[in-house]
């Protein structure tokens, strides 16, 4: 695993986008580049610097497929907290994907199980995912793979943990009673079958979590802490995020990945 720590949110954002744009500009086989995506306000950074980089013609969307992470169950489209409305307000609106090239988990269908079911046959259809950009939760989850879950778990209905209710309450005019309880997810193994993984880390409030993902052991208890058995994963996070990291452990990446791309 490599840990690309950057002085702040920024500087971690313009690296992650400039990978991105980079894995994408490289990418020479005959089929588009698959790439896994997150919502939340940690890609935020990524996402501005790609519109930018995209208008700027320094990278194109035009042979990219995208694959969304997770959805809420029962929140239509057009509702602004729903990941749909996320991720074109945000993201999809500003670049030159065709529409076509877009897939998200529909938490508004009938057939929950089918639909997950769907999914991975979509992302198996193009050969696997290229690169999974993601975030992590203040309690390691990533996606919507809570605490526990399966760390070879597929895309799956996943039932969202008070702690997490909390959290995103904040989306949700602060009332925990609005926030949906259940959500789609790709799972721990979608994830880590993709060929490389870039997760974003970043703030203080997500220092537990980077420790146990970095040094503490495999453990379901923190899901993001699976990325330990990937053969290409990288955690890109900033210094806020690398307070509860050992001094030896945060010296070494430093030095050893300072000049990464
Ligand atoms: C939600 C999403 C995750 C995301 C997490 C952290 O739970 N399902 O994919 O990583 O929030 O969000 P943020 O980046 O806003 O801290």
């Amino acid at each position: 695993m490599k840990v690309i720590i950057k002085e702040n949110y920024e500087v971690m954002s313009d690296w992650a986008a400039q990978h991105i744009a980079d894995a994408i500009n490289n990418h020479k086989e005959n089929r588009p580049f698959v790439l896994g995506l997150p919502t939340g306000s940690s890609p935020l950074g990524v996402y501005k610097k790609l519109v930018e980089m995209n208008k700027e013609g320094k990278v194109s969307f035009k042979n990219v497929v995208t694959f969304n992470m997770d959805e809420y169950v029962g929140l239509p489209k057009e509702h602004d907290q729903s990941y749909w409305y996320f991720m074109h307000d945000n993201f999809f609106n500003h670049i030159d994907i065709p529409k076509e090239n877009i897939n998200m988990l529909d938490g508004m269908t009938d057939d929950l199980e089918g639909e997950c079911l769907r999914y991975e046959e979509k992302i198996a259809s193009y050969g696997g995912i290229d690169l999974f950009l993601g975030g992590c939760g203040v309690d390691g989850h990533i996606a919507f793979n809570e605490p526990f879950t399966s760390l070879s778990s597929r895309t799956g209905v996943r039932v969202l943990t008070k702690n997490t209710l909390m959290v995103n309450a904040r989306f949700f005019e602060n009332d925990i009673n609005k926030v949906p309880k259940t959500a789609l997810s790709v799972g721990v193994g979608t994830v880590c079958d993709s060929k490389q993984v870039l997760l974003l880390i970043s703030g203080e409030s997500k220092s537990r979590a980077l420790r146990h993902c970095v040094s503490g052991g495999v453990d379901h208890a923190w899901t993001v802490s699976a990325l330990q058995m990937h053969p290409d994963g990288i955690i890109a996070c900033d210094e806020e995020a690398c307070g509860e990291l050992k001094v030896e452990i945060y010296k070494y990446f430093k030095e050893v990945y300072k000049d990464e791309k």
